[in-house]
């Protein structure tokens, strides 16, 4: 979680802009029920009727009212209110009316509610009959036990009344109410319009974000897994690497867009309605059940799937690993028949994934239906008991609407913050997979004050160099001690896994040696800067490995280099023929991995990219192997020439004797340790594996 936060803090502001429009987005959506049941009440139930006081009223009906009121309140809605005519015209409400009789226009409208009782009394003598009666006091005696309890409906009275004043006067009914449902409906559709404004802004800055947020986390992967040497990696497999900077990253992505959207809209959202609902609460009760019955299911369903989630991660790490494999080395399988037992191999961990994926999904599948149940059953039971509170007057219809929307709005809520449980916990596995790839120490490092290497070129000398591969208990290499000076060819020959390729990862650290040292113009190569060290090496390694992209850039390799240089270490390499051959000349594709050159050509390419700039080392581990005697011996006496105007030292692994019978030098290993060092002819004289290994391969002719 902390590396989420970590990632986010440059959009700290956006974050901060998305919660204000969340916000904004709650008060919007949790308004539009207040209308609703406004229309209801209102608009429908009173005929659109919301005030309290008369806009006019006839002389007849005022007088009416006046009868209940004290001296001091009739004069002030004698103040409030001025006399009209009969005859006049008015408009009232946007409605012309003709007087048919002297009638009272509000002019004042501070009027307070003076006349609220009044009101009531006359429209509850109305119901009751009482109509005919003239003494106000004997009215108000016959409807005071009528009357207890119901304070709270003295509004919703007087505004029934008011409509059978207005109908007295003249007023259309019709018209009053549609003008209200119009002005409330249209004020709904501008709340709603701005909701869906903000939704859309508040959704885009989320995406934005996380996608933003995804993509850095993909670099700064990819930059730490290139930090990476070979120890780095045994830790972690290829396919493992793939599988977290694709899939985990986007679980992350799909994390932090749900995080700044889902997880920050339903608390606000869950507490504002919990505020709105309690307005009721008579019937909220309900509520509280409801939210127990799904946090339970939550909970079970919980503890059954969040421990599956890091087990179907693991798996597609796993089946991805089979796929690599069986990618990579598909011509193998198909040359030995293989495939069933690959089949048999992606068919069981398929299957795995298959089965727990599965009930992963069935949990949560069971999830829908129940959440469609107690929603049901909430409505059911709202519409029930919100019955029986409308039925005593306690409750209106529009309120038992906008009860039900907020209770839904609340129910969503929680499931919502419940789903959020489930989803945090199966993207936290992501985020620690993420973690520990980023967290990966690397053993290989750069000196904290770094030795500076001189210009020209040095003796490079192994002291007494032990060598363990990381993880390894035996030494690969055993007491390892040698000199090379400039402008000299040091070969090294051996039987297969005698250590040669180790001695030669060695010089441009690929690994750190174990026991003694490796000195460079006399510093120890570990404290120089790697960049510093690398920049003086040019190396054609064992596999050679060609990269997407054309002959050119596979040489040039991301550097500035000549026409010049480029054709010389063609030339040298023996390549031009390649370059030839190759439709598009130097601009030949190359596919991934180098699959369209043969062995021979990419040992080649791989020999012209560690040519094309000056170094003082030059390594080639094995790469005249895969070369015909011929092109071989051009290629050396080419790169003789070379060494000799540079005064480079080069390093050459080989396995046959032809290759480096010329060396300088030739070191000859078995087991980890030097056997024997010196010229070709001391090494047959004085050598037992050399020997032994030079008669396998020449004449005596050839060996003389
Ligand atoms: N990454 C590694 N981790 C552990 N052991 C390794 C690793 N690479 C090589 N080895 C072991 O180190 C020993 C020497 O390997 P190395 O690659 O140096 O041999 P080599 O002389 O280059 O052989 P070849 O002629 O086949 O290329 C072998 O026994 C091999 O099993
Ligand atoms: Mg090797």
């Amino acid at each position: 979680m902390k590396l989420i936060f970590k990632y986010m803090k440059p959009y700290l502001l956006i974050v901060i802009a998305v919660i204000a429009l969340t916000f904004l987005q709650v008060q919007t959506e949790l308004t539009l029920p207040d209308y609703m049941s406004g229309i209801v009440t209102n608009g429908i139930q009173y005929g659109g009727i919301t005030e309290t006081k008369p806009m006019i009223v006839t002389q007849k009906d005022m007088d009416k009212i006046i009868r209940f009121l004290s001296a001091e309140d009739t004069a002030k809605v004698m103040s409030a209110y001025q006399k009209v005519n009969k005859g006049s015209v008015l408009s009232v409400d946007k409605q012309q009316v003709v007087l048919n009789e002297d009638a009272y226009l509000l002019i004042n409208d501070e009027l307070d509610e003076v006349m609220l009782e009044a009101l009531v009394y006359n429209y509850l003598a109305g119901q009751y009959g009482l109509d005919n009666e003239t003494d106000a006091s004997a009215i108000k005696a016959q409807l005071a036990d009528k009357l207890s309890g119901l304070e709270d409906n003295y509004s919703s009275m007087a505004r029934l009344y008011i409509r059978d004043l207005y109908a007295d006067v003249g007023l259309a009914a019709d018209s009053i109410q549609t003008s209200y449902i119009l002005s409330a409906g249209l004020k709904m559709l501008a709340i709603a319009a701005v909701g869906v404004v903000v939704q859309i802004l508040s959704t885009y800055l989320a995406t934005s974000t996380a996608t933003k947020i995804a993509a850095t986390m993909r670099r700064d992967v990819f930059a730490k897994v290139e930090s990476f040497s070979s120890s780095e990696f045994s830790r972690f497999s290829t396919s493992s690497l793939i599988t977290r900077t694709g899939n985990d990253i986007t679980k992350i992505q799909q994390l932090i867009q749900m995080m700044m959207r889902m997880m920050l809209m339903s608390p606000i959202m869950g507490i504002t309605a919990v505020f709105k609902v309690l307005r009721y609460p008579n019937i909220s009760w309900l509520l509280i059940v409801a939210i127990g019955v799904i946090v339970c299911a939550m909970v079970v369903l919980a503890v059954f799937a969040v421990p599956k989630f890091e087990v179907i991660q693991k798996l597609t790490d796993k089946i991805n690993n089979v796929m690599r494999e069986f990618l990579d080395g598909m011509l193998v399988i198909r040359a030995f028949n293989s495939q069933k037992i690959e089949e048999q191999k992606f068919d069981d961990i398929n299957s795995d994934l298959r089965k727990t994926d599965l009930f992963v999904s069935n949990v949560m599948n069971i999830m829908g239906p129940v959440m469609t149940l107690v929603m049901n059953a909430l409505t059911v039971s709202i519409t029930w008991f919100a019955a029986k509170q409308i039925d005593i007057d306690a409750m209106t219809i529009g309120d038992m609407m906008a009860f039900s929307q907020y209770a839904m709005h609340v129910v969503m809520s929680f499931m919502m913050v419940t789903v959020s449980f489930f989803m945090i916990p199966r993207s936290l596995v992501s985020v620690k997979r993420i973690k520990e790839v980023l967290d990966t120490q690397n053993v290989i490092l750069d000196p904290e004050e770094p030795k500076q290497l001189p210009q020209e070129n040095g003796v490079l000398s192994f002291e007494h160099v032990t060598f363990r591969y990381p993880g390894a208990e035996e030494a690969v290499l055993e007491d390892v001690s040698f000199k090379a000076e400039p402008g000299e060819t040091v070969a090294f020959i051996g039987s297969t896994g005698s250590g040669k390729s180790t001695i030669i990862k060695l010089i441009p650290r690929l690994f750190d040696v174990s026991e003694g040292r490796i000195t460079y113009c006399g510093e120890d190569i570990r404290d120089v800067e790697q960049k510093q060290l690398h920049d003086k090496i040019g190396m054609a390694t064992q596999k050679a490995v060609l990269f997407t992209g054309d002959i050119r850039s596979n040489i040039e390799f991301g550097r500035d280099i000549s026409e010049e240089d480029l054709s010389e270490a063609i030339r040298i390499s023996q390549s031009e023929n390649i370059v030839a051959e190759k439709e598009g000349g130097l601009d030949a594709t190359i596919t991934q991995g180098g699959t369209n050159v043969s062995g021979g050509q990419k040992q080649r390419l791989s020999i012209a990219r560690a040519l094309a700039e000056k170094r003082n080392i030059y390594i080639f581990d094995d790469s005249f192997s895969a070369l015909d005697y011929e092109t071989d011996k051009k290629l050396r006496a080419a790169l003789n020439k070379l060494i000799e105007k540079t005064k480079s030292t080069v390093f050459i692994v080989a396995q046959r004797i032809a290759t480096i019978k010329n060396a300088d030098k030739i070191i000859v290993l078995d087991e980890g340790k030097i056997v024997g060092e010196g010229k070709h002819e001391e090494l047959l004289k004085d050598c037992e594996v050399y020997r032994q290994i030079a008669y396998s391969q020449l004449s005596k002719e050839e060996l003389a």
